[in-house]
């Protein structure tokens, strides 16, 4: 089975989120399913640095503005296409953003030229390589289908939803600069609101749709969590299946992470927190010291941490934080870790540090107002390291609550609540306090979630299965 996989980010090489660990693990996890998974990516200079036996594919007279390639090379053990169109990609930083924060206004176009190509290829192949599936990864993916049938029709088109928030929408001047054929701007086409939306050009065109866990699939089509799109989700419904994430267990393995002091059972943690303890410069203390690596974004629902907080101080409990995103939440986190000792806060991105915030904490806090899936709290699990999670998407999917049921059964492996408030939270850290005290309980919790499985086996072959439905149709 041939499939070309289409993002705008891919770690190692690009991340700003999750999509990137998603779409950097999907080939090689496919692999083990007989999926050969090609990536085609935007050539931003990290990608273009990177790759290695470079050989020219296509060559565009006008890719959405000046000339461009498309090439073919290997970087990061990852088998890519790489557009190469300084134009639209050749510029410093995050994929989406000036170094002043802001969009760069011609997004739109951008990752238009990345669904463009994807579909290109899909049509004309690559050297001979002929994929059978196109899945493309959110909106800057979302044209695929779209291009395909102006293209006159190609492979079978999957589109995955990592995010609903962002529809990658724009006013319906730009129909003729993204290349769009006018007689689809309606309702059951890429209109959206009056405007243009890829995501839901793709909601609408793709042959099938998936997102990244089986509770954020049935949270989209309602009001509450589709985001105006849950309309078409609901009539989408026989299309659209859940596939949880996995994440790496080589990257993400306590008993090998060069980060860290290595452990395999939860007694070895303790190294590591007190080596945490010195180097964010807190005290010694006798409750859980919780952890947080993430965004900082409406969306994570750290606001309510702020509040809740004396729920955790009050039973000796610590915060350690790594985060960045909104200018607000990150200096009322950094006024926090000033003013508090209990409190140790560090704004930033850091690979290295996440991974000894998620060995050395007791706890790691999840309380997401949405999260279709969710990978720290795997991260977590996989560590030893409690997880503390909102009951909702990938969070509800992943972490067994420390119900009365489930500790007297043994199978709990973390905490949830609900509703998303700062009561229910305070609640949760309460909880957790009385938890990490009686010793018995918590070794057992440690000990069945780093039993539980976390990688990609059953998501791989989910997908490898939903493959083989399309093209035997
Ligand atoms: P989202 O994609 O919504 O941000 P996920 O939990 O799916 O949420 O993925 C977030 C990824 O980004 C994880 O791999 C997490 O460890 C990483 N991450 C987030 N913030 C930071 C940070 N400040 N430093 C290092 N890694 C981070
Ligand atoms: C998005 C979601 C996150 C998910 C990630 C990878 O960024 O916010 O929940 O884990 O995509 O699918």
């Amino acid at each position: 089975m041939r499939v070309l996989s289409i993002a705008s980010e891919c770690a190692p090489l690009v991340k700003t989120g999750g999509l990137a660990d998603v779409a950097g693990a999907l080939p090689a996890a496919l692999r083990a399913e007989g999926v050969g998974m090609r990536t085609l990516l935007p050539g931003y200079p990290a990608v273009m640095d990177a790759l290695r036996d470079v050989t020219e594919v296509f060559y565009f007279h006008d890719l959405f503005g000046a000339p461009a390639r498309l090439v073919a090379g290997r970087a990061a053990g990852l088998d890519l296409l790489a557009i190469d169109a300084p134009h639209l990609f050749a510029r410093p930083g995050n994929p989406y953003m000036a170094p002043d924060g802001r969009d760069w206004p011609d997004n739109p176009e951008r990752f238009a030229a990345l669904s463009w190509v994807g579909a290109h290829v899909g049509v004309h192949g690559a050297l001979g390589w002929h994929p059978q599936v196109l899945h493309g990864h959110d909106w800057q993916a979302g044209f695929v289908p779209q291009y395909l049938r102006q293209m006159g029709g190609g492979p079978a088109t999957v589109l995955t939803i990592h995010n609903i928030a962002f529809t990658g929408s724009t006013d319906p001047g730009r129909i003729g600069s993204l290349r769009l054929d006018p007689w689809h701007f309606h309702m059951e086409g890429y209109e959206f609101y009056g405007g243009i939306s890829a995501l839901k050009s793709g909601l609408m065109g793709a042959d099938a749709l998936t997102t990244v866990s089986p509770t954020y699939a049935a949270e989209l089509m309602t009001p509450e969590y589709g985001m105006g799109l849950d309309g078409v989700m609901r009539r989408r419904r026989e299309s659209l299946t859940g596939i949880l994430n996995g994440i790496d267990l080589d990257a993400w393995n306590p008993a090998a992470d060069p980060a860290i002091r290595p452990y395999d059972s939860p007694e070895g943690k303790a190294a590591n927190t007190a080596a945490l303890r010195a180097e964010m410069g807190l005290p010694d203390a006798e409750g859980p010291l919780c952890v947080i690596v993430s965004r900082m974004s409406h969306q994570k629902g750290l606001d309510l941490v702020l509040d809740a907080l004396p729920a955790l101080l009050d039973h000796g409990g610590q915060l350690a934080v790594l985060g960045s995103g909104d200018a607000g939440l990150e200096h009322a986190f950094r006024t926090l870790g000033e003013r508090n000792p209990q409190v140790a806060v560090r704004i930033g991105y850091d690979e290295a540090l996440s991974h000894r915030l998620i060995a050395g904490g007791d706890a790691i806090l999840v309380p997401s107002r949405f999260e279709p899936c969710g990978l720290t709290q795997m991260y977590g699990l996989r560590y030893g390291t409690v997880p503390v999670v909102a009951l909702t998407g990938g969070l509800a999917d992943t972490v067994i609550n420390a119900s009365p049921a489930a500790l007297a059964q043994g199978v709990a492996t973390g905490l949830q609540f609900s509703p998303v408030t700062v009561g229910a939270l305070q609640g949760a850290l309460t909880r957790l306090c009385h938890l990490y005290r009686d010793r018995d309980t918590w070794s057992r919790l440690q000990r069945n979630a780093m039993a539980q499985p976390v990688g990609w086996d059953q998501s791989a072959r989910a997908y490898a299965a939903l493959y083989a439905r399309l093209t035997a149709a």
